[in-house]
């Protein structure tokens, strides 16, 4: 296990993606807990984050003297750089001038983290992002690569086995970073790779078994990948001792709830409930237009749906979520102050207590890539694997204005027109989420020799990471065209189709 002590950088999970990839496991502590998740993890190395604070600044953080006492390998980035530094007996001043993007280095000399891709004298790219520098260094370390601004980039001690630069490795930007943590992940500390899905498919699946032992297990599955995903590993580990609920809403896509049946039911055995409580949702829905009010409404009946078919089965002592590691990772804010709703999420939180129901998590300690990679080796076709997210609250938040049946049934052919032409472009996997939205107003058309008063539907398709940030899609107008064209010959009651350029922000992806 490698530690990473998190002081708050907006990159730290990128540094623990960088060495999971190496095949290693890896957790991030806040730095607050840093004492307690060193003991608790018995880590072989520790890696120590970037920061938005200063070690100038009175108060600011340090790393815990532990593990510098340990003997332990230790990676210091940026601001781990500078807290290193100051606590080992060099110095830090606050930069001249704050340094940010991409700069060059020049290896000076030999080091275990440069084997096999930085020989001495050679240049290379990297990305950097600080105000403060350090201006001497601890006794044992010395300068193994330098930039122009950056006269300590790069310092080690090769006989304590500490680095620390004043990049950032874990970045895209820096090419070699990768390989950089790989060394010293593998070579410096000499961990091996033995973290991969096959082995934490038989650790999870131990795991389950001995925290469920003879209970009964519930779990909600919308067929979106997580849960997908959580329920086949809990399934493989105490089979029908786990009920998965499907809840239709009538807010999915065309033919969902069945595909999904389809494949839990049918290929896996799994025992699968699927309620359609349209009516439910859709009754309590018509001509509700307010945003927030519908993403309510459907959060609450959600769990009411849920909780009335667990009642009938009689109850169950655990109910399984799809919780990835993203979500467990406990911030580290200098900020402090609550941030504001900017929409109510739906998802189950709020069951396990009113049915008293303890949690089973199977993927908190995944990050969403690795979720795709266990599903694939359970066996989950790529349908599912690599299908695009898809909201809670379904069409609803796609039918801006009043909701009724007639419009959600209009969404839903336009809908699934648009995504059969994405996919028939190959276009699918190259956006990271793509759907239609019905607006609530009439235009005037003429279609043969008559005059049309019809809806007029919105197509949006947006590139993102992690669904913070997105750019509208590119496309080809041709495309468009193609897609509009077959929306308003085949779905009644559409006559004009428009395309969405916002960005987020200031946009947000879904339309409500
Ligand atoms: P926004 O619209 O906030 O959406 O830019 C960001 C991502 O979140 C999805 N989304 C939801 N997912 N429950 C979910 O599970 C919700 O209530 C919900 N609302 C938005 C949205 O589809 C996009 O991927």
């Amino acid at each position: 296990t490698v530690l990473i002590i998190d002081f708050g950088s907006q990159v730290t999970q990128l540094i623990a993606r960088r060495v999971r990839e190496t095949g290693v496991y890896c957790e991030i502590v806040p730095f607050q807990s840093a004492e307690e998740g060193f003991k608790r993890l018995n880590p072989k190395a520790v890696i120590l984050s970037g920061s938005p604070a200063s070690t100038l600044d009175a108060g600011s953080p340090r790393a815990p003297q532990a593990i510098f006492d340990s003997g332990l390998p230790i990676f210091g980035i940026c601001y781990g750089q500078q807290t290193m530094c100051a606590q080992l007996g060099g110095k830090v001043e606050s930069g001249h001038h704050r340094e940010f993007g991409r700069a060059f280095l020049e290896v000076d000399k030999e080091c275990a983290l440069f084997e096999g891709i930085w020989p001495p004298g050679s240049r290379h790219q990297v990305w950097m992002s600080h105000g403060d520098r350090v201006t001497a260094l601890p006794e044992g370390f010395e300068v193994v690569a330098t930039s122009a601004n950056a006269p300590y980039a790069f310092i080690a001690d090769e006989k304590r086995k500490y680095y620390a630069v004043q990049f950032h490795p874990e970045v895209v930007h820096t090419p070699d970073g990768a390989k950089l943590i790989a060394n010293f992940v593998h070579n410096v500390a000499g961990i091996k790779s033995d973290w991969t899905m096959s082995a934490y498919r038989a650790k999870a699946v131990e795991a389950i078994r001995k925290r469920v032992g003879e209970k009964k297990v519930i779990c909600a599955l919308s067929g979106g990948v997580d849960s997908s995903v959580a329920a086949l590993l809990i399934h493989e580990a105490v089979g029908d001792q786990l009920t998965c609920i499907l809840v239709d809403h009538g807010l999915m896509r065309k033919d969902e709830a069945k595909s999904v049946v389809a494949m839990f039911q049918e290929h896996y055995n799994l025992h699968l409930i699927h309620v359609d409580a349209s009516d439910r949702f859709i009754g309590e829905l018509e001509g509700v237009s307010d945003p927030e009010t519908k993403r309510k409404i459907i959060g609450r009946l959600f769990i009411e749906v849920f909780e009335d078919e667990a009642k009938k089965l009689g109850g169950a002592d655990f109910l399984a979520q799809g919780t990835l590691y993203p979500d467990v990772i406990e911030s580290v804010s200098f900020t402090g102050g609550p941030s504001v709703t900017i929409k109510s999420h739906h998802n189950v939180g709020g069951l396990p207590e009113r049915m008293n129901m303890q949690l089973v998590e199977p993927l908190r300690e995944l990050f969403k890539d690795e979720v795709r990679v266990l599903g694939r080796e359970l066996g989950l076709p790529e349908s599912f694997i690599g299908r695009h997210p898809f909201p809670g609250p379904g069409l609803a938040i796609r039918c801006p204005g009043g909701i009724t049946r007639e419009k959600l049934e209009i969404l839903r052919e336009a809908d699934a027109i648009y995504l059969d032409e994405i996919r028939k472009a190959g276009l699918y996997d190259a956006i990271w989420q793509a759907f239609a939205v019905l607006l609530p107003v009439q235009t005037v058309g003429v279609m043969g020799d008559g005059r049309t008063y019809e809806f007029v539907c919105a197509l949006r398709a947006v590139t993102s990471v992690d669904g913070m940030t997105a750019d509208f899609y590119h496309y080809d107008m041709e495309f468009l065209g193609r897609a509009a064209t077959r929306i308003i010959n085949e779905v009644r009651g559409i006559n004009r189709v428009v395309y969405d350029v916002t960005s987020k922000p200031p946009g947000t992806i879904e339309w409500e």
